[in-house]
């Protein structure tokens, strides 16, 4: 999605800007531009379709400015074109705009702009911020005044960068549903819509809240609500390194961000497990034994993977704690009026921190009265933020669009939350004890299981020939069988369709075919014998198998199997997925297919 640069200092803004844009061309995007601005008072913007790499050739040698914004565009209103990227000026051109988010009344706002003599050069719900700043920009006003007054007529959502030709000493930055982020240098400050465009130059940043400006000079920064009150910041510290958001020795990000997976689990772990009460301390939850024990039902939220990670989480929940839990796409809940209830625990998903769907179910809950806790990746987040309490992942930056280590860490702060949960009420300490020693496990067999990807990067390169591929899975191994899929399709663009195992009957057996292999999630457990029984259906009808269990399963029923590492039951769901992604990406790699950029996505949605 889009995504903000802002600089200003005594260098050149241009080439500060386009490194930051860069750090952020894995959100997706189609079009990128700057704008900067000198001490003598002029404007220079180039803006372009295409990659930030075009942007940069385009640039004229004559392009210099010690203050900037930039934008990478990924289309909403109108298409992709060199009018419709950002910066957006104002009439005059004094006046340059970056914008993510949606302005919902924009057709009004510039039906009015119009009438009163507005020419508009896109057709983007954005351009109007420029217009309706410059309107507000008369003798004497201060640009924050400009900016603080033009957004009292926004309805919508922003994170916005301004630059005033006219006061090249300031930029002045907002925030309502969008992120910003201040970054804080030495006699040069920044402003992003992401950190990652600001590790390779300061750790220290300031997130500013929803409803929240900022003025940003060389020389530090002042924030303050819409209503010109000055609020007070504590800078915090970026931990990630800025090799995290390289590919370093791999040739993608994602097979990168798989093959990080033990060392993310560990960091999920750091700290957590408490081996003389064989319980969880999960210091972030603020919620007492006794607050626990009164909650009834546990209701998680999040969109696509962060949601099907959320299905693994509700599954462990109800095992060891014994809690009736469900899991629900944020994206749905948030539209249908829910329930909320008050012994009911709120649980939202995000690797992002900034899902809008997440982050309006979180809101709606919370209006209500209802309790949320975030199991959330990036630190201070809007969701982490929004929410009562909560378990960061410490994953580690995750850049890739398709999510594999932070819907794996996901998994495991669930186990972590299910043993805590479980131990406040039935779960005996020798269960207890059993699920410490298994989630110590998991780093190690996750190496193992890494250690065969050549033998499944084979298997890929086989079964990325077919054009569909059905995935099942029974019980523990159905939300196995829905990531995996929604894995495959989402990166090689084969039609992947996940089914329990159970289902294969009443109705999806019909496409069964040699044309339609079927990808099996069968782990040893108590419905290995049902499982085999579905696969002896499948096998029937000419179908082609891959088994992903504990053992090879006999050819009568599976072509190919995956043995993975056994743990405990209730955990063998997170290492039965990791050949899924494995899967998924040498399918990916074999078809030619942009990896890392997956047509028509973005790493994180940040609009409706
Ligand atoms: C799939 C994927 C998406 C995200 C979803 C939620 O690989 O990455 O389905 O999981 O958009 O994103 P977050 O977790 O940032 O809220």
């Amino acid at each position: 999605m889009c995504g903000i640069v802002a600089y200003i200092g005594s260098k050149d803004a241009a080439p500060i800007l386009l490194e930051g844009l860069q750090r952020l061309e894995y959100r997706g995007y189609d079009s990128a531009g700057v704008a900067v601005a000198g001490r003598s008072g002029a404007l220079r913007l180039r803006k372009v379709k295409g990659r930030v790499a075009d942007l940069a050739e385009a640039l004229p040698a004559r392009f210099k400015g010690t203050a900037g914004v930039g934008h990478t565009r990924w289309a909403t209103h109108g298409e992709p074109n060199d009018a419709n990227a950002h910066p957006h000026l104002d009439g005059t051109g004094r006046i340059a705009v970056v914008h993510n988010g949606i302005i919902e009344n924009a057709d009004l706002l510039r039906d009015r702009l119009a009438a009163d003599g507005a020419v508009f050069a896109s057709e983007t719900d954005s351009e109007v911020l420029a217009h309706l700043i410059a309107a507000h920009t008369g003798e004497g006003t201060d640009l924050e005044d400009a900016v603080r007054r033009a957004l009292k007529h926004i309805v919508g959502t922003y994170g916005i960068a301004v630059l005033d030709a006219a006061r090249p000493d300031r930029i002045v930055v907002a925030r309502n549903g969008s992120p910003i982020v201040l970054g804080i240098g030495e006699k040069e400050m920044f402003a992003a819509s992401d950190v990652a465009a600001l590790v390779r130059y300061t750790r220290q940043v300031v997130h500013l809240d929803d409803g929240e400006l900022a003025t940003v000079r060389a020389d530090g920064f002042r924030t303050f609500t819409e209503d010109a009150r000055t609020t007070a910041k504590q800078p915090s510290t970026v931990d990630w390194e800025v090799g995290s958001y390289d590919t370093g020795s791999h040739r993608h990000h994602l097979i990168k961000e798989i093959h990080e997976q033990p060392d993310a689990v560990e960091r999920t772990l750091r700290g957590r497990l408490d081996d003389r009460f064989h319980t969880a301390h999960l210091g972030g939850l603020n919620l007492d034994a006794r607050e626990l024990r009164a909650i009834r039902r546990v209701k998680i939220l999040g969109c696509g993977s962060a949601y099907y990670a959320g299905e693994m989480g509700a599954q462990l929940i109800e095992e060891l704690a014994r809690v009736p839990a469900h899991a629900e796409p944020a994206s749905e809940f948030r539209y249908r009026n829910p329930v909320i209830e008050a012994d009911t625990l709120y649980v939202a998903v995000s690797q992002s921190g900034e899902t809008y769907d997440t982050l309006a179910a979180v809101q709606e809950i919370r209006r209500k009265g209802g309790r949320v806790l975030g199991v959330v990746n990036t630190v201070g987040s809007a969701i982490a933020r929004e929410c009562d309490g909560g378990i960061y992942l410490h994953a580690g930056p995750e850049i890739s669009v398709a999510s594999t280590k932070a819907f794996t860490s996901t998994v495991v702060a669930f186990a972590l939350l299910a043993l805590h949960f479980g131990r406040v009420h039935d779960l005996s300490p020798a269960d207890g004890r059993r699920i410490c020693a298994g989630l110590k496990a998991l780093p190690g067999q996750i190496r193992e299981i890494l250690a065969r990807e050549e033998r499944i990067a084979g298997l890929a390169a086989e079964y990325a020939k077919h054009e569909g591929m059905m995935f099942i899975g029974r019980v523990r191994g159905w939300p196995v069988a829905r990531e995996g899929a929604q894995k495959l399709k989402e990166v090689s663009y084969v039609h992947a369709e996940a089914y329990p195992a159970s289902e294969l009957k009443h109705g999806p057996l019909a496409l069964i075919s040699p044309e339609l292999p079927t990808v099996a999630v069968v782990p040893d457990d108590e419905l290995l014998d049902k499982n085999l029984t579905t696969l002896g259906e499948i096998r029937a009808r000419s179908g082609r198998v891959l088994a992903v269990g504990h053992r090879a399963p006999d050819p009568r029923h599976a072509d190919h199997a995956v043995v993975v590492p056994r743990n405990e039951p209730e955990l063998d769901p997170l290492l039965l997925g990791i050949p899924l992604q494995l899967l998924a990406y040498h399918a990916a790699v074999a078809l030619g297919r942009d990896v890392d950029k997956p047509r028509n996505l973005a790493k994180s949605v940040t609009v409706e």
